[in-house]
């Protein structure tokens, strides 16, 4: 396995109080495999990626036990200078807003030749070859011109596809996209969606692919793992899940996607806000605004259930979940 995260605990500590934010989340993600993580916005998917990216704010975040496997060895268990040199060079993250992850003051090709003249010890000539060369696989146009101009001067899809392509350059074996097409629009977003999905298998990386939205990840994910409330609620391959899911809280997230068959009419919302993470509900977390709650759900917090061989739910009533 590529990367497995164990049992793994984050809370913030604040003047407020503690925020559990992750609460003994496991996942794992293989080479060649995409893992969605998906959830409604507090349910810990960045956080859980922080840490696994070793970038988490520390105060006021702290990790209260778990581990964190990454080609065999516990990322928690080395020091800051070997996590560095992992960083960037074995896995790689994308994030939402890339206006604000470039340098607004370097041309696009001065970042990306960054890459392989200090990584690498490139000159600077190879290394902007380099840079025209990434630009081209991300399919920027007119790319040995557009090498010289400078993050602002790019649309939001074309500066998407520059986060990819710095995210690419050193080949890492994992890369983790933290909502990578929320701030673009609906046309663009499939487009860069589709581009990550090819890059993904060409380089057999494996991918974890955060978002908020079941819509985007039908088609490019091998599994989903479902977060609420700092744990996976429900985990199991892509097809099962839109076939039938076996939690009350991933229906609720499918039947919220908007349909083409279906417009103009109402979309379905999850009723209520996720909770607060400093006053997690006993038992299940999900049980308020659950249509599916009885009294055990109150009071017994539900393990991960083995529903098949490769699929879990955290709900006591998955099977009726699953056939209702
Ligand atoms: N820097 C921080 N300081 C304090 N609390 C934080 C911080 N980052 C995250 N949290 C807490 O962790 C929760 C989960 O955050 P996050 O993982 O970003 O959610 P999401 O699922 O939307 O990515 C937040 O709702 C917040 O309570
Ligand atoms: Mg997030």
């Amino acid at each position: 396995m590529l990367l497995e995260v164990r049992d793994l605990h984050v809370e913030f500590r604040t003047r407020d109080g503690v925020a559990k934010a992750v609460n003994g989340v496991n996942y794992a993600v293989d080479a060649g495999e995409t893992l969605a993580v998906l959830g409604e916005s507090g349910s810990g998917k960045s956080v859980t990626a922080q840490a696994v990216m070793g970038i988490l704010d520390m105060p006021p975040g702290r990790i209260t036990s778990g581990e964190i496997l990454f080609q065999g060895k516990d990322l928690l268990k080395l020091k800051e200078e070997e996590r560095r040199k992992i960083r960037g060079a074995e896995m790689a993250m994308i994030f939402q807003d890339a206006l604000s992850s470039l340098n607004p003051v370097l041309s696009v090709g001065d970042q990306l030749g960054e890459m392989f003249t200090v990584h690498r010890g490139m000159s600077r000539k190879d290394a902007r070859a380099k840079a025209v060369e990434l630009m081209d696989r991300v399919r920027i146009p007119a790319a040995k011109e557009r090498v010289k101009q400078y993050p602002h001067q790019f649309s939001g899809g074309m500066r998407q596809r520059i986060m990819i392509a710095m995210a690419l350059a050193l080949e890492p074996a994992l890369i983790i996209a933290d909502e990578p097409t929320t701030a673009l629009d609906v046309t663009v977003q499939a487009q860069v969606m589709d581009l990550l999905a090819e890059l993904q298998r060409e380089y057999n990386m494996g991918l974890i692919l955060i978002t908020h939205d079941l819509g985007v990840v039908a088609d490019v994910a091998d599994r989903i793992a479902v977060m609420y409330a700092g744990r996976i609620v429900e985990s199991a391959p892509v097809h099962d899940i839109y076939k039938a899911p076996a939690h009350p809280y991933t229906r609720g997230l499918l039947d919220s996607i908007p349909r083409l068959d279906q417009k103009g009419q109402e979309l379905y919302a999850i009723k209520g806000l996720p909770p607060n993470l400093m006053r997690i509900p006993s038992g299940c977390a999900f049980h308020p605004r659950c249509p599916m709650a009885q009294d055990v759900c109150r009071t017994d917090e539900p393990p991960l259930y083995d529903v098949s061989e490769e699929r879990g739910s955290a709900c006591h009533f998955w099977r009726e979940c699953l056939h209702g």
